[in-house]
């Protein structure tokens, strides 16, 4: 069962209004289309790479009709698909159903193939571990988690599969584990970064990230919203700098006004000066979204 982070402020930042379209990038379990769909008569493009996420769909058609339409597909390719929306939704990374389905090999601590991949990918977890050069190993696992023994990881992970291929997620959690010197306490599991980070790999995350960033700058009619909720610094910085980027600086002139800093044409206003994240309430509820980071911008 996922239960959907950030909902309430994901809908009150998107703001969405009758008759209007919007895009869920991530559709999931669900939960942000259907927030959406209920709070007013307005259309949602829900898209999502998991094929796992089909049946939850159909339900959606059934309830929703017309206003509801499915695209199982990347988010990236957005562009073949819609041109202009009211409002794009996304709520990066995974969801408690890839975590909880062990056969997907998301989880350290559930025995299965190394996979990791949330829909269609070129190459699985099974591959990177098992035929990348170690250095390739160990500048995947620094650049997609900081990981500080990556270099030392990278060169268990060759050395061990010389031996013996590293065909499960469990025999990659033990390898990272020795390569901690198995230590007996730990705040995270040794292999929570590690495992973060060939996933990112796997599925490209970063990409599919700034594709539908840079999208949204056509896709958006004005005053259209783009909310983006992220689980870690990777992604926030991603949404953080695109934002930044793109909008019009203010700059303080003196105490008592303040000014646009150029009059260049860029497409966003920042609409969450800081992240917004989620309270204590929520955190307690559903430790998930303990790291989770909502950011909106608003075409202009
Ligand atoms: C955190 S869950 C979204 C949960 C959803 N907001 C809810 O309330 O149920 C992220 C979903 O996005 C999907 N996803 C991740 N990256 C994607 C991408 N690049 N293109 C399409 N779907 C993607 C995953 O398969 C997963 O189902």
């Amino acid at each position: 069962m996922h239960t959907s982070v950030l909902l309430k402020e994901a809908l009150y930042y998107l703001n969405p209004q009758q008759n209007g379209i919007y895009v869920d990038a991530t559709f999931g379990a669900g939960g942000y289309t259907k927030a959406i769909l209920q709070h007013t008569e307005c259309t949602v493009i829900a898209f999502d790479r998991d094929q796992t996420t089909i049946p939850t769909a159909q339900k959606l058609q059934l309830e929703f009709g017309e206003r509801f339409q499915f695209v199982h597909d990347k988010f990236s390719n957005i562009m073949q698909y819609i041109s202009k929306v009211d409002g794009i939704v996304a709520d990066f990374g995974i969801s408690s159903m890839h975590v909880d389905d062990a056969s997907r090999g998301f989880s350290f601590n559930k025995e299965a193939k190394l996979n990791m991949q949330m829909g269609k990918c070129d190459i699985s977890a099974f591959e990177v571990i098992n035929t990348f050069s170690e250095e390739k190993l160990a500048q995947i696992i620094d650049k997609y988690s900081n990981e500080h023994l990556a270099k030392k990881i990278a060169s268990m992970i060759f050395h061990a599969r010389k031996k013996q291929e590293i065909q499960t997620t469990t025999q990659l959690a033990n390898i990272i584990y020795e390569a901690y010197n198995k230590p007996k306490h730990y705040k995270i599991h040794p292999a929570t970064k590690t495992f973060q980070a060939i996933r990112i790999f796997v599925n490209q995350e970063l990409e599919e990230i700034e594709t539908l960033l840079n999208a949204s700058i056509d896709l958006l009619k004005p005053n259209g919203r783009v909310v983006c909720v992220s689980f870690h610094e990777l992604e926030d910085r991603l949404v953080k700098n695109f934002l930044a980027e793109n909008s019009q600086k203010k700059e303080k002139i003196n105490k008592y006004s303040i000014e646009e800093k150029n009059q260049e044409n860029k497409p966003f206003e920042v609409i969450t000066k800081k992240p917004v994240e989620p309270s204590a309430e929520e955190v307690r509820l559903n430790p998930r979204a303990r790291s989770a980071k909502l950011r909106c911008g608003e075409r202009i």
